[in-house]
This record gives C-alpha cells, sequence and structure tokens, in this order.
C-alpha cells in the first residue's frame, strides 16, 4: 500500500512567481517569506516523496462563475499551467498520477462525494506556485494529483464537509494499490481579501489559532459556518479550506499522530497573511 508521509500548507499569490522570477528572495520584502522555506527543503529531500496530492481552489481559469464545481479532481497524464499573467512567465507542466487520481475518484464517489473527474485540466498560480516553492531547482521530482475545492462562488461547501472530504481523499491515497510514498499539499490562505470595502483584511489571531489547532485539534474550525470563516479570514481567506483537507487526509492509514517540522508565518505578501506548515504522519 501507498506509504503517507506527510503535508506541507502554504500560501498563494501570483506575485510570488514574479518575484521568483526577478531573483528577489533575498529583497528585504520578500526575505521573510523565502526564509521560511529551506527547512521544507531539507525535509523534502530526505523523506523524497514520489506523489503530491494538491488541495487548492481554482481561480477562474478552469472553471468560470458559470460552471463551478464543488469538488473536482485531475485525472490527466499531464497540468499545464496557465495563469492569468501577474505572476512567473512560464512554468513547467506538472507530471500527473492517473493511476492515484481514478483511486481517488472511485473512492470518493463511493463514499458519497460525487466529484467532478477532470481529464483535461489547466491549473493557475494556486496549483503551480508550491511546486515551485518547495523544488526551486525545478524538474520536480513528483508526479501530482490536483483535487480542487471551490472557494470562489456561493454557495461554498462547509469546512465540515471539506474535512470529511479530505479524510476521504486521505482514505483512498492509504489504500492505494502502490510502494509510492504521498505527501499532501494545501495551498491558499491564510487571512486576506482582496475587494470591498474589507480590501486589505487580515487576522493575524484567527490564522495562529487556526495553524496551531491543525496540530492539537485538528477539527477546531469545523465548529465555524462559511459565513463565520469568511467574517474571521476575509473573502479569500476562506482558501484555508485547503488547509483542513490536508490535514484531514493525514488522519487516514496507519499512524495516528502529526508532528510539526516547520512553520512560519509572514504579513504581509501583497495583501496576505501568508502561513507554512510542514507536518509529519506518524
Ligand atoms: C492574492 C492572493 C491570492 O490568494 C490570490 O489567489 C491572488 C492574489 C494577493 O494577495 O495578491
Ligand atoms: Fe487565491
Amino acid at each position: 500500500m501507498a506509504k503517507i508521509i506527510g503535508g506541507l500548507g502554504t500560501s498563494h499569490i501570483p506575485a510570488i512567481g514574479g518575484a521568483i522570477h526577478k531573483g528577489l528572495q533575498q529583497d528585504p520584502y520578500w526575505k521573510p517569506f523565502f526564509d521560511g522555506f529551506p527547512p521544507i527543503h531539507e525535509w523534502l529531500k530526505a523523506q523524497k516523496p514520489d506523489v503530491m496530492v494538491i488541495f487548492y481552489n481554482d481561480h477562474g481559469l478552469n472553471f468560470f462563475l458559470d460552471k463551478m464545481p464543488t469538488f473536482a479532481v485531475g485525472a490527466a497524464p499531464q497540468y499545464v499551467n496557465s495563469d492569468e499573467g501577474w505572476g512567473i512567465p512560464s512554468l513547467e507542466p506538472l507530471k500527473g498520477e492517473v493511476d492515484l487520481s481514478w483511486q481517488i475518484i472511485n473512492h470518493l464517489v463511493d463514499k458519497e462525494f460525487d466529484v467532478t473527474t477532470c481529464q483535461e485540466l489547466l491549473v493557475d498560480h494556486a496549483c503551480s506556485l508550491p511546486l515551485k516553492l518547495f523544488y526551486p531547482e525545478g524538474n520536480y521530482p513528483v508526479t501530482v494529483v490536483p483535487v480542487c475545492i471551490n472557494t470562489v462562488q456561493f454557495p461554498l461547501p462547509k469546512a465540515h464537509r471539506v474535512y470529511a472530504f479530505g479524510r476521504a481523499v486521505g482514505e483512498a491515497v492509504a489504500a492505494w494499490d502502490s510502494s509510492k510514498k504521498v505527501a499532501f499539499i494545501a495551498s491558499g490562505g491564510l487571512s486576506h481579501q482582496l475587494e470591498g470595502t474589507r480590501a486589505g483584511f487580515i487576522n493575524k489571531d484567527f490564522d495562529l489559532n487556526f495553524m496551531e489547532s491543525l496540530l492539537t485539534n485538528p477539527e477546531w474550525a469545523t465548529q465555524f459556518s462559511i459565513h463565520e470563516l469568511v467574517e474571521k479570514t476575509g473573502t479569500q481567506g476562506i482558501e484555508l479550506l485547503a488547509w483542513l483537507a490536508m490535514r484531514a487526509a493525514l488522519a487516514a492509514g496507519e499512524g495516528a499522530g502529526v508532528r510539526k517540522v516547520h512553520s512560519n508565518y509572514h504579513i504581509p505578501i501583497s495583501n496576505t497573511a501568508t502561513g507554512l506548515l510542514a507536518l509529519e504522519k506518524f
């Protein structure tokens, strides 16, 4: 059976890609953000995952407001980045892990999560940037399964439902007949709001409590309704649902515990409170 090694959460912002492209990692504005990553690079070099299952949200690239699946799973041999142009000019396509995609899709439907299956899927910064941050030298040594959660257009799935969904994805991976090592990625958050009268809204207290809860009380955030979460974290802060799915996925399979490998929190990059967290399963 496949081995689940851990999970990584990171914020995604197109401007990060622009900073990578311009080599601004040591610039005073960017340094506190990029300085979070070397311990993650070390952990990945030691752990050597083969596959990454990426919980993320599409931003109107592959799904626009007229067609918005609540949950969608990629099942393609590769995923081409086609971002809106504010970030890194070109990113290499991500290689798919089609067998695991269908393992996840079949398990989810069996567990009554009726997902949209995507045998073609364009991906944006939310799916592509985390890999660039985790493997800055390129030539990614992993294949991927993109798992998209609607955080963009109401109605959004409840936090409680997202937790159950993530758990089911984890069960599917744990039951995958493969000797490969799998890690989960959560892409999005933490608190931010890009538009309206609350543009620029950030809630450090909530973000830090949320990050801590993933270690000490993983279902803590499921007590809140979607509207409460939007109020606490901003209209785009609700992307933290991906982190909840990632944490729930780690609850599946052998071993009950997770330990923190590393975390970082920095305000702001663009309009966003950036979080970074690596959890190892034991
Ligand atoms: C920003 C944040 C996001 O989550 C995103 O998808 C796009 C932009 C920002 O803070 O600029
Ligand atoms: Fe986003």
